[in-house]
């Protein structure tokens, strides 16, 4: 499984360092072979060799130039990042990342093998409007993508369940994913208001291959109770 933590505008260099070096001690202490992504803020990002995999939450489509206010490769190369976040809600829909833009960053960091955890999701108002408009807003996300990327990991994320404590049902939420594994057979990750106490239901279900956390990943020891989840339910399988 795949277990990740989005830390947001959270949390300083020093403090991430800490927070990577505190679950890097939970993985070896406990056996974990669950694969684990933790994405810093951009001024946190430092090198890390372990297994814990630090990754960007956004860089400019750029090898380096004039875009200020951005990163480009080169920067992420300082810290051997191979791995970003794509097309996250809070990228769209509250610094106005459009369709055009996303995938312009998808297709060069593809190109340079990247990892890419791609983000999906719906507003409240269009899950609301029922389900064919709901899946053809979300296929609208995919326009654009190659789905048969090799290093693609989907994330599913309803906006309206971001941050809000909010959560489809489980039912829900298993439902959705196996209709997106009919379009894209990348693993999976649900995000949205996943948390200690919720997580181990949300990781057990079919169509769920990890978990994409924000709000409640910021504590070290609870990511590592998420991450152990995830280990309990693989070695039970
Ligand atoms: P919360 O877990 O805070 O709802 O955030 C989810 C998210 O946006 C992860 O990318």
């Amino acid at each position: 499984m795949i277990i990740a933590a989005n830390l947001k505008t959270n949390l300083t260099r020093e403090k991430t360092d800490k927070y990577i070096n505190e679950v890097e001690n939970f993985l070896n202490q406990h056996g974990i072979s669950q694969e684990v992504l933790v994405f810093p803020a951009l001024s946190s990002l430092n090198l890390h060799v372990g297994k814990v995999t630090v990754g960007a939450q956004n860089a400019y489509p750029a090898q380096n130039g004039a875009f200020t206010g951005e990163i480009g490769n080169e920067q992420l190369e300082e810290f051997n990042i191979k791995t970003i976040l794509i097309g996250h809600s809070e990228r769209r829909h509250v610094i106005g990342e459009t369709q055009a833009e996303v995938v312009k960053k998808f297709n060069f960091y593809k190109e340079l093998g990247f990892k890419i955890v791609y983000c999906i999701g719906e507003s409240l108002q269009i899950r609301e409007a029922g389900d064919k408009v709901m899946m053809n807003y979300l296929s609208s996300q995919f326009e654009g993508i190659d789905l048969e990327y090799e290093n693609l990991i989907l994330a599913y994320e309803p906006v309206w369940a971001i941050g809000t404590g909010l959560t489809p049902t489980l039912e829900d939420i298993e439902s959705l994913h196996l209709k997106l594994k009919e379009q894209c057979k990348a693993p999976l990750l649900y995000g949205g208001s996943v948390k200690v106490s919720n997580a181990e239901e949300v990781l057990a279900l079919n169509g769920v291959d990890g978990v994409l956390v924000g709000g409640a990943s910021l504590n070290s020891d609870d990511f590592c109770t998420m991450v152990k989840y995830a280990q309990n339910i693989e070695n039970n399988k």
